[in-house]
């Protein structure tokens, strides 16, 4: 028996940010994909606010033609028009508080007029130096509070600060307005099929748990692979780096899922107790530990999908010399009974061989080399592979005989692809977290102990790093697997990195 569809809470999606890119891009073919999937109720209606040149009509014929470029799926004529009609503009700075009214103003008569109840689902779609402001704008124009059962929720986009310190600070100035449920920390990560799977795969099926543990497993490898260099977000990466951009937010979640215990259920807060417990236990390296554990590259000049591309110090608005890391390498000790000794190596760069994300599970050799006379005596270990982009799916290595009078083992694998089963359902990404947002979901989002809790692994490395800035940079060519480091990071162990082709 299918399960019954639950539509979205009716309510008002108030997105600040609405005239910029992500809006486009992202957010209003998210929304089309929720439409056709029959997950939005009648009583809906998004309110954009901008200090942009627009006003409610402008704003519809824009995304009117936005949508033709940017919608992942079919959008019929019915369905935009549906859609359209339900589509606000007010133009106002996030710094005065006069927008904060005309936003009161315009809820209350859209509510009125599409009878829409009370509920508002408000995502930021700024630049992060907004994030405290207009959360802060909305408590002050009594658009944050909770009452007569409506609900105020506040989805706030990445990043989530830039060090310990500075999510700290965030922390405390969003929750001097909100309640921790009622703050939706986004990570787009968590919106992709394959990481949520990792749950599915782990605690949904009886075969895996018993083998996920130290006595199985000899290490864990996460890769996050892009073949772009930085385009057209030279400004904002130059300031931030890989270790930034990537670590504590995605890869942590893929660390934090892969590591964590089984919840007592699927309830939010008993997924991210135990995704927060996983976290906590990452080992916090010491100044000197850094030296070893941590490795950073920065490309040159190469040549990627056969193309000849210029070096990072050579893109736009990236500074000429700049020290910024667009490779970082870690390895990660988890203290707790199951991960002791098992490190977990993390690697995430641009402009490198191959676009890739996936968690590599390196299990242990077999405990006899039943082999060690025959041509099969370097046997191969297994292997489970999570791939999360651009392929979905998994894939187990384990040795079998090659046919022949010989006992030749030789290395195959089982595959499965998402595609292969499920067909390909063109997403955004986005639908599931926004969805999520209006039925009040918390589990795919981030809580402000993981957040915090990521950043504090992270600190001591940016502080080395920052001390001791890099000599030699670039290390690596474009189109390569990043420096030298970062393979001497698991050689100095006796293990390298998984090929990926
Ligand atoms: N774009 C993406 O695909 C993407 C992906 C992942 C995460 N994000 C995150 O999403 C957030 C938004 O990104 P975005 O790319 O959509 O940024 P964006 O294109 O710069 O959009 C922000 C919008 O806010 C407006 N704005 C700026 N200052 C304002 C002010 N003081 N008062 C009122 N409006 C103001 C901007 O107007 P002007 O154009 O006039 O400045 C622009 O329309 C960021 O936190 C980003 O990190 C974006």
């Amino acid at each position: 028996m299918e399960t019954p569809i639950r539509k979205a809470e009716p309510c008002v999606m108030v997105i600040f940010g609405a005239g910029g890119d992500l809006t486009k891009r992202k957010l209003i073919p998210a929304l089309c994909n929720l439409i056709t999937s029959k997950l939005l109720p009648e009583q809906f209606a998004v309110i954009g606010v901008g200090n942009n040149d627009l006003n409610t009509e402008t704003f519809r014929a824009q995304l009117s033609d936005d949508i033709k470029k940017f919608a992942s799926c079919p959008v019929t004529p019915e369905l935009w028009d549906w859609f359209r009609k339900r589509l606000y503009f007010i133009r106002g700075d996030f710094d005065n508080p006069a927008t904060y009214q005309l936003l009161k103003d315009q809820t209350a008569a859209v509510q009125k007029e599409l009878n829409v109840p009370a509920n508002h689902l408000y995502y930021l779609a700024v630049a992060p130096r907004f994030f405290g402001k207009v959360v802060q704008q909305l408590g002050a124009a009594g658009l944050a509070q909770e009452e007569n059962g409506h609900w105020r929720r506040v989805v706030i986009e990445k990043p989530f600060g830039r060090d310990l310190e500075s999510a700290k600070a965030l922390n405390a100035e969003i929750k001097k307005v909100l309640a921790e449920n009622q703050i939706y920390r986004i990570d787009h990560y968590l919106g992709k099929e394959t990481v949520q799977n990792i749950m599915i795969f782990r605690f949904g099926n009886g075969i895996f748990e018993p083998i996920w543990n130290r006595r199985y497993i000899d290490h864990v490898q996460i890769t996050a692979a892009e073949t772009v260099g930085v385009e057209l977000r030279g400004g904002y990466y130059d300031t931030a780096g890989a270790l930034r951009d990537m670590v504590p937010n995605h890869l942590f979640q893929l660390v934090s899922l892969t590591a964590m215990e089984p919840p007592i259920s699927f309830q939010a807060d008993a997924v991210r107790d135990e995704q927060a417990k996983a976290l906590h236990a990452i080992q916090v390296p010491t100044p000197e530990e850094v030296l070893t554990i941590a490795v950073r590259g920065q490309y040159g000049e190469g040549i990627v999908d056969g193309a000849r591309v210029a070096a990072y110090r050579a893109e736009p608005n990236v500074t000429p010399d700049s020290s910024t890391e667009t490779f970082a390498g870690l390895k990660l000790k988890i203290d707790n009974w199951r991960w002791a000794d098992v490190p977990f190596y993390l690697r995430t760069g641009k402009s490198l061989a191959a676009r890739a994300t996936e968690i590599a599970i390196q299990f242990k050799r077999a405990p006899f080399q039943l082999f060690r006379d025959t041509p099969v005596e370097a046997l191969e270990t297994n292997r489970l592979v999570l791939h999360i982009q651009p392929e979905e799916g998994l894939s187990l290595r384990f040795g079998a005989k090659v046919p022949g009078p010989i006992m030749h083992m030789g290395p195959v694998e089982m595959k499965f692809n998402y595609v292969d089963y499920f067909g390909r359902t063109p997403s955004t990404g986005y639908e599931r977290l926004i969805y999520d947002g209006m039925i009040g979901d918390a589990t795919l989002f981030q809580r402000a102990d993981m957040v915090e809790a990521g950043w504090s692994v992270i600190n001591p490395i940016l502080d080395v790093w920052k001390a001791l800035p890099p000599r030699a940079f670039p290390n690596y060519a474009a189109g390569s697997w990043g420096p030298k480091e970062a393979d001497d990071l698991l050689a100095r162990d006796g293990r390298h990195w998984r090929v990926i082709t």
